[in-house]
């Protein structure tokens, strides 16, 4: 028996959806103002790929962090490997780095990605389980002009895509030789406030204590605002490298606000750290995402390489753009509109088209319908300037009637003449002629 008596439409998986062409046009806008900006700070286009082998998270994000421990898709090839869904980009960059010898290119190495990313979450608002990522790395430099740069570019994307009120939270999370101090100290606190702890809390008491600043329940946020602060015990080399950061981020007017609390999810991180909001924003979720690892080649086995890096989160600046009208699209249509009447003209239409594309004219076209006025209406709808008619005698003789919708004159020209005359009405309409829209 069918499983699915009703015949109901099959949906997409549940946090996963598609992008309609309109949302696909912002989309395309995003990552297109993102590559922009990146490109002309030196980064260069990197792809990885969907599936990574699991090993490749586990210590980088951290055994406990809630990406490894619930919401990674793992899946068992027929080989026996244990593959998952890439749920981030940055472990697979640095594999990338090892796995190509990167170690010889000139130094540092600044790349840029973007794609799907796959996270098994409770869909909620800015929550999705299939979203999208532009990512920016910075490869093997310790400088903090460089923290500064991974945070100025998605600022600059964002206020460049219209976005007002752009903030950066920022915090610094020391290194590996300050970070044991501070961690003894967290847990002297908590010790005494274990009791009052949520579920989660009592469990990341023991695995994973900084993830006790980052608790969203209420109990615990109170709680939190009496705890110490990272930014008391950094040692003399991150407290340098921090303070050189902000001064960047004052030099260049970056709007930030100092966040002692803020502790991101995954182990990799050590020093800065940051995530950046538009103030007002509906679901008050990060847009973006990111600071400084310079362990993480440490923790998959090679010689340390300090780096630092970030991700927007694409669908939630989507959904930010609709909500906030910044949306505005200019497209390009059409110059010309192809009309073809009778079975002949539209054999003939198939390939002049093609002719038309190649002579570098924008030409549009409806060639599954037959009837004249139906294919003049989308023309004039569309605005195009110049209708091209191609009836039974046209397909016959080769000429093709050039129509000038603007100033309602026709002439029939030769296929031969045909780009000359589109051009030299174009041209006309570009020096200042009227034009249609
Ligand atoms: P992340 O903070 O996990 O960092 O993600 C970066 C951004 O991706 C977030 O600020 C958010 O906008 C978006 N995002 C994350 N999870 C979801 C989700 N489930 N649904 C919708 N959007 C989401 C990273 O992934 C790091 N790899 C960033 C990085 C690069 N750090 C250094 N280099």
């Amino acid at each position: 028996m069918s499983k699915n008596p009703k015949k109901e439409v099959i949906q997409s998986p549940k946090g996963m959806h598609d992008l309609l062409p309109d949302d696909f046009k912002i989309y395309e806008k995003v990552i297109e103002k993102s590559k922009e900006i990146a490109e002309f700070y030196g980064f260069l286009p990197i792809a990885t790929p969907h599936l990574e082998h699991t090993e490749l998270f586990l210590r980088p994000l951290g055994e406990t962090s809630d990406v490894v421990e619930k919401e990674m898709y793992t899946l068992r090839t027929k080989g026996g490997d244990s593959l998952v869904l890439r749920p981030e980009g940055t472990a697979p960059i640095i594999r990338s780095y090892a796995e190509n010898g990167m170690v010889s290119w000139p130094h540092p190495i600044k790349l840029y990605y973007y794609g799907s990313f796959f996270r098994h979450e409770n869909p909620q608002k800015g929550r999705l389980r299939e979203f999208r990522q532009f990512g920016i790395e910075v490869l093997g430099d310790t400088d903090p002009i460089i923290d500064a740069i991974i945070i100025k570019i998605p600022y600059i994307v964002l206020s460049e895509l219209g976005f007002k009120n752009v903030i950066v939270h920022i915090n610094s999370l020391g290194d590996k030789n300050c970070r044991p101090v501070f961690k003894k100290e967290l847990l002297n606190f908590y010790k005494k406030k274990f009791n009052y702890l949520c579920k989660d809390c009592k469990r990341r008491f023991k695995e994973s204590p900084f993830r006790l600043l980052d608790c969203k329940e209420e109990s615990c946020i109170e709680i939190k605002s009496n705890a110490p602060q990272m930014i008391d015990y950094l040692c003399d080399e991150c407290k340098e490298h921090f303070k050189s950061v902000l001064e960047f981020l004052d030099e260049g007017k970056i709007p930030y606000s100092l966040d002692n609390y803020l502790v991101r999810g995954f182990d990799y991180y050590g020093k800065t750290v940051f995530e950046i909001f538009s103030k007002g924003e509906s679901s008050n979720a990060a847009l973006c995402g990111g600071g400084r690892y310079d362990d993480l080649m440490a923790f998959l086995g090679g010689k340390p390489l300090p780096s630092a890096g970030c991700a927007l989160g694409v669908d939630r600046v989507i959904h930010e753009m609709k909500k906030n009208n910044l949306t505005q699209i200019k497209e390009k249509n059409p110059d010309v509109f192809l009309i073809q009447i009778g079975p002949a003209a539209k054999k003939r239409s198939f390939v002049l088209i093609e002719e038309l594309r190649n002579a570098g004219v924008f030409v549009s076209e409806s060639l599954s319908k037959d009837n004249f006025r139906a294919q003049l209406k989308i023309a004039s709808k569309i605005g195009c300037r110049i209708a091209l008619i191609i009836g039974q005698k046209e397909a016959m003789d080769g000429t093709v009637i050039v129509k000038d919708m603007l100033e309602e004159t026709q002439d029939m020209v030769t296929q031969e003449k045909l780009v000359e005359k589109i051009k030299s009405i174009l041209k006309s309409a570009s020096r200042g002629g009227k034009t249609k829209r």
